[in-house]
């Protein structure tokens, strides 16, 4: 959530501040901002409400800048206004500061220490900047100085702050939020995210929790909240700047859902292998004698066709729980537990709250990423990565059938039967592929059926009700029309009380034992004027039904649905007007909580 760029040394920092701030939009985008300094101890400052691009124009591209520091925001403390867009300065305009996460204390530190100094935003921010003025006046050096005021601050950090004294370094430092810095040519580069600093190197150090780094345009210096000085060796990623391109496409959202089939293959690839799952890994699955899966949003929905699979297929006992719930409330817990957690970015705060909460307690877990040494991936005990690319859309879509397959292949890896799970997930693909060739359908579906409605049902029984949710989802998040996911069974129980003329009901009918069950339930809500939509397997059709699926191995049929479902979604959306990747109020990894 929100995102951070900062450089010291390099060449034409304008322009990586810039691209990095948009290719951090997905983690916020509603206000940014820019701060410059030059090798004199000159400041330029633009900052402004709205996107990356409303602060194009208003950056000063031939300022000679050494040091740079930038930030998109989604607002937590204070309005989406220009006053509370980052960066923000301290009382005299010594010290320039950029952060991402939520310093619990503030208020408490602010009534402590700065009972003189006006505030100029309403933001948790403002209050370190303040504070490294107030502590620098007594300190020998700003590192002490920062020292003392990080060693003061509950919550979570990330940040990287500039002293106009000083126009030969830049400082960072974190606590539970995601920061990197990169060894570009030229200088460093500090980010929250790999993704905005591949335009420069593909080289990185890790930044922990609790550490200080300063920064030369030659030298990098990380210590602990002690003072100590920590020594840490760089790593590669293998991310290019080109595969960050949405190329052809209008969205990086529609760009993801057609890059499914590909995705399918590339885990199938990694994970057929007899040695891709390591022995201690299958281990501790198989000594567990439950396991809990734990993630949130579009994770948790692809948690609850994985639970149905370890029951049914490796005859384990599994259940699922909302990280945010999981957290404060953990459940009575089995003799030998397991812990899986689901994350496509590995960094969401709820999740690494609860397995926080699991490492204390000594047990062992397992994280499912797309991000490699993501925080959750360097906390679990084993990560099975998703190698499916970034996923730069808001909405989650190729996450949630790259995290079913990783799964499966874990699953059908305990079961013993990888190789039929490699053949019928091939199956899948191709069917997932037709899918994608049709999509023009969908677009007409949405387009007829689902544009002017302000609500909407997916109803389902079993596997199609559990895809049902992640269908729901979408639909609500990225076109705001309310949706809502029922066990078909259900409805009649009190919200068939919703159900007005021309309410779409979109029914997933995919399941043989209980296709027959969701269609009766579906005429009682076409009597009452529901407008239906169906989307059958091809076994289970009728003259009458919208959608035909390819008629895949019954437990597999959540990757076409839920295929489905993410293009009514797009084009739903699309058609609205809205953009697409990222929609209102929302941010990709949470990394608040
Ligand atoms: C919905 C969506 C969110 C995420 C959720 C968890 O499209 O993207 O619901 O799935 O915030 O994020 P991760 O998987 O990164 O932990």
């Amino acid at each position: 959530m929100c995102g951070i760029v900062g450089s010291i040394g390099i060449s034409a920092p304008q322009s990586y501040l810039l691209k990095g701030l948009h290719r951090l939009e997905y983690r916020g985008y509603d206000s940014a901002g820019i701060a410059l300094l030059n090798g004199n101890g000159e400041l330029k400052l633009a900052k402004t409400a709205g996107k990356v691009s409303d602060l194009e124009p208003l950056i000063d591209q031939e300022f000679d800048a050494s040091i740079g520091i930038g930030h998109t925001r989604w607002a937590t403390h204070g309005s989406a206004t220009t006053e509370n867009a980052h960066p923000h300065q301290s009382a005299s305009g010594r010290f320039v500061i950029v952060h991402n996460g939520v310093i619990d204390n503030y208020l408490e530190l602010a009534d402590t220490y700065l009972k003189g100094v006006t505030f100029r935003s309403a933001t948790d921010t403002e209050v370190i900047v303040q504070l490294v003025e107030l502590f620098a006046q007594t300190s020998d050096t700003v590192e002490d100085a920062l020292l003392k005021v990080l060693n003061l601050l509950d919550g979570s950090y990330a940040l990287a702050l500039i002293d106009i004294t000083e126009p030969d370094k830049l400082y960072a430092a974190k606590q539970k939020s995601p920061m990197l810095i990169g060894v570009a040519e030229d200088g460093f580069i500090v980010c929250s995210d790999a993704l905005a600093g591949v335009q420069r190197t593909n080289e990185f150090i890790e930044i922990h929790d609790g550490e200080l780094v300063a920064l030369t345009s030659n030298d990098v210096t990380i210590s602990d909240l002690e003072g100590n000085t920590v020594e840490r060796e760089s790593f590669k990623v293998d991310l290019t700047d080109d595969t960050l391109d949405k190329g052809i496409y209008p969205f990086y959202m529609l760009k993801e859902i057609e890059e499914q089939p590909i995705a399918l293959r590339r885990i199938s690839e990694v994970y057929s292998h007899e040695e891709a799952i390591s022995n201690e890994l299958l281990e501790a699955v198989k000594e567990a004698d439950r396991i809990y899966i734990v993630a949130c949003g579009t994770s948790y929905n692809s948690g609850f066709v994985s639970k149905s699979w370890f029951e049914r297929i490796a005859q384990k006992p599994a259940e699922i729980h909302i990280a945010s719930e999981f957290a404060y409330d953990m459940p009575l817990l089995s003799q030998k537990p397991f812990f899986i957690f689901i994350s496509q970015s590995g960094e969401t705060a709820d999740s690494r709250h609860a397995l926080l909460r699991v490492n204390q307690l000594g047990y062992q877990s397992l994280t499912i990423t797309n991000v490699k040494n993501s925080t959750l991936s360097r906390e679990a005990t084993f990560t099975l990565l998703l190698h499916v690319g970034p996923e730069v859309a808001v909405a989650s879509t190729k996450a949630y059938t790259a995290q079913l397959a990783v799964l499966g292949y874990l699953i059908h890896t305990l079961a013993g039967s990888v190789d039929t799970f490699s053949h019928e997930l091939r199956q899948v693909e191709v069917a997932v592929e037709r899918l994608i060739a049709q999509q023009e359908d969908f677009e007409t579906i949405a387009e007829d059926d689902l544009l002017d409605t302000p609500n909407a049902f997916y109803i389902g029984r079993g596997l199609d009700h559990l895809v049902s949710m992640e269908n729901a989802l979408k639909l609500k998040e990225i076109s705001y029309i309310q949706t809502e996911a029922f066990p078909a069974g259900e409805l009649k129980h009190g919200t068939i009380a919703l159900i007005e003329e021309g309410t779409p009901v979109i029914a997933l009918m995919t399941q043989p034992n209980v296709a027959a069950q969701t269609r009766s339930n579906l005429e009682e809500v076409k009597a009452r004027g529901a407008k239906a939509i169906t989307i059958v397997s091809g076994d289970l059709k009728t003259a009458s039904d919208t959608i035909i699926l390819d008629e895949v191995p019954v437990y597999l049929r959540p990757f076409l649905t839920v295929v489905v479902g993410q293009l009514l979604a797009y084009y739903t959306a699309l058609h609205k007007g809205y953009n697409v990747d990222q929609p209102r109020n929302l941010a990709k990894s949470v990394t608040v909580e």
